[in-house]
């Protein structure tokens, strides 16, 4: 994949934003602040391993509220204008301990060690690698066809009441649960991707399509012996809805998926997952501003029109999209 490109540049482009910022602000009057203005503003040094834990890290841990490219969303920016001003003490202890404002306690919770909280406050000093973008064809080559249209049954091969089913997202081990309501049995447990964020019935009730945080979206039929994944396919890098067509005539024709990164959505066939169109969501906010990461946020399809409506978050748009044609 094309995830490891973006480990160097942001160690490559290191030296070069050395000296900016607070050093040439201090006074020569002042040596004391001088000193201390230039403790805060030495850069950390990562390793290349560690640099890639920590693009990790922040990628399950941070991203989805401080954004891919760290412009702030739910959580503050965290550019290294501001992270280096802050200091890698300051960091550190906010990063442990959190704050009432909405910061989780990564430390004290054990979620992350001293070491790694160590790691993120020295990671976050750093210019943040701006992640691949993700084509049409990037969609395409990854879309993996495992249970074709032509085999899969035709009629509903099992007993289970398919209106009394849940889909129960197993976060960390990156798998769904579905569970017969009736008998309250687990029907299966399937790989899918990390921490779920949405499960959804198509029209028909037939197929159901659950996104991970990471972009993967897994369509599972239903009406197979024993329920499980027909088709799969990687969106992006980061991601959190998915739909599909529910208007008269387009029952599980089109589905539709919204990624954070790339800021786009993505239109696909029902059945197959086959990618059809990608649209970004990068532009101007309603304030007029231009933001490069509008991350996609709810979908939901309309049943009296054949449309989604899409949510983007930054910009501050609605967007009414027509499947029509
Ligand atoms: C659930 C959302 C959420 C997640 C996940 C999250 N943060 Fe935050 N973070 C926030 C919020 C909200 C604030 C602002 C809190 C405040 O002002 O008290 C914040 C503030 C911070 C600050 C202080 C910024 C400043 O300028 O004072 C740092 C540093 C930080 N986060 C780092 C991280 C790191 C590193 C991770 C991942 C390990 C992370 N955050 C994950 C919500 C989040």
């Amino acid at each position: 994949m094309k995830a490891k490109n973006w480990l160097y540049p942001a160690i490559a482009a290191l030296p070069f934003s050395l000296g900016l910022g607070l050093s040439h602000a201090a006074t020569k009057a002042e040596p004391r602040a001088t000193q201390k203005a230039e403790q805060k503003t030495a850069i950390p040094t990562l390793t290349a391993a560690e640099f890639d834990h920590a693009r990790q890290i922040y990628f399950e841990r941070c991203a989805g509220c401080h954004g891919v490219l760290r412009k702030g969303a739910t959580g503050k920016a965290l550019t290294p204008d501001i992270t280096r001003a802050r200091g890698t003490e300051y960091l550190k202890t906010f990063i442990k301990y959190g704050s009432p404002a909405g910061m989780p306690n990564w430390g004290t919770s054990g979620d992350l060690t001293d070491q790694e909280v160590d790691l993120m406050a020295r990671y976050i000093q750093l210019d943040p690698p701006t992640p691949p973008e993700f084509s049409l064809a990037d969609i395409e080559k990854s879309r993996k066809d495992i249970l074709p249209v032509a085999k899969r049954p035709t009629q509903k091969m099992n007993p289970y009441n398919l209106d009394n089913l849940f889909s129960v997202t197993l976060r960390d081990a990156g798998e769904v649960a579905l569970i017969d309501g009736d008998s309250k049995q687990i029907i299966n447990i399937v790989k899918t991707g990390y921490a779920v964020h949405i499960s959804r019935m198509s029209a028909s009730g037939r197929y159901l399509y659950v996104i991970g945080r990471d972009a993967r979206l897994d369509l599972i039929d239903l009406w197979l012996p024993k329920p499980d994944i027909v088709a799969e396919v990687k969106i992006g890098m980061e991601a959190r809805s998915v739909e599909t067509s529910k208007y008269k005539g387009y029952e599980d024709k089109y589905a539709v998926a919204g990624s954070y990164w790339p800021p786009q959505y993505v239109i696909m066939e029902g059945d197959t997952l086959k990618p059809l169109k990608v649209v970004s969501t990068r532009g101007m906010t309603v304030d007029n501003e231009y933001h490069p990461e509008p991350r996609v946020a709810s979908i939901v399809a309309s049943h009296y029109h054949p449309e989604f409506v899409i949510n983007a978050k930054e910009t501050g748009k609605i967007l009414m999209v027509n499947y029509w044609h």
